[in-house]
């Protein structure tokens, strides 16, 4: 049986009539003091597969309590899917703003801590682009990683001119690749990027030539969208013609998606990974080959 997050409604469905695997009914409370309370009522089945996007604390406490109403209801095999897995950026012991080195200690590795956390209610987990693949070895229990950029071609048009899917640093680099090569054609750039605070980035292009082309920009997560607007507006003012933001994770906290519109983006796309208007295209076949697979 597939039970659900509350962030994680839509994939949830969509993973059940891929796998034709049933959606157990979920419940979520809160108490007057702040605490909440997740629940499968009625869960009744040998697998179940936990699926959270731990894009909150509550996601995160929905998770643990998920894990272990379903084993408490005779779940021989759990499988925890984190199509987002929240604090994944809190890879190193940094103070914000700080580099590891420069770093005094007593700062903790935050994914390390909710991996760990995960690891005990789980036989194996599965997850959706995790920022970095080594965050994988954070969880005691298997992990694996999908790659759900192949999925962002889709919703691009088919008429792209002179197509260059761009990454925004080094680090999705192999993303872009993805999406480029499931779109069929294009070539891949990389910008490089420099971050100035939380919320501000500075990008620099290289020698590449973007004057009437089409640029579809490629990375895992959009959250303030500083990395994607800057990207935006470089393209923009370098001529390229339309640009589209896409993403794994399309968080957009705060004013991101205006940022982007601001910018002259074309469109935005992401997946379901996180639920959002923008998001067009589902992890869920991506999520269902892995649990299919068993491993
Ligand atoms: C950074 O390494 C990530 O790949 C994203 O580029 C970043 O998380 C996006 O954040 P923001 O939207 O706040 O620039």
């Amino acid at each position: 049986m597939i039970v659900s997050g509350s962030a994680s409604q839509a994939l949830s469905a969509a993973l059940s009539a891929e796998l034709d695997e049933e959606l157990s009914a979920v419940e979520f409370e809160r108490f007057p003091d702040g605490e909440i309370l997740a629940a499968a009522p009625g869960f009744d089945a040998d697998r179940a597969v936990v699926v959270v996007s731990t894009v909150s604390a509550t996601a995160h406490v929905e998770t643990l309590q998920l894990q272990d109403a379903v084993r408490e209801a005779g779940a021989e095999e759990v499988v925890t899917v984190l199509p987002y897995v929240g604090y994944a950026r809190q890879d190193r012991p940094a103070k914000p703003g700080h580099t590891v080195s420069e770093s005094p200690p007593g700062y903790p590795v935050s994914a390390r801590a909710m991996a760990r956390a995960v690891s005990a209610g789980t036989d194996r987990v599965v997850t959706v682009n995790p920022h970095e693949e080594f965050l994988r070895d954070f969880f005691d229990a298997p992990a694996r990683s999908v790659d759900a950029a192949p999925l962002l071609a889709d919703p691009l048009p088919d008429d792209l001119v002179d197509p260059l899917f761009l990454a925004p640093d080094d680090g999705a680099v192999d993303l872009a690749r993805s999406a480029r090569d499931a779109y069929g054609t294009g070539d891949v750039e990389a910008f490089e990027k420099r971050r100035l605070s939380g919320s501000e980035v500075e990008v620099t292009a290289g020698a590449v030539d973007l004057a009437g082309r089409d640029v579809a920009i490629v990375d895992d997560i959009v959250a303030t969208g500083s990395t994607m607007s800057e990207s935006v507006e470089h393209l923009r003012q370098a001529g390229a013609s339309r640009v589209y933001a896409t993403c794994v994770h399309p968080l957009l906290v705060g004013g991101a998606l205006v940022r982007l519109r601001r910018a002259g983006v074309e469109a935005v796309y992401g997946t379901d990974t996180v639920e959002r208007s923008v998001s067009a295209v589902s992890a869920a076949p991506a999520v269902a080959d892995a649990l299919r697979t068993g491993e």
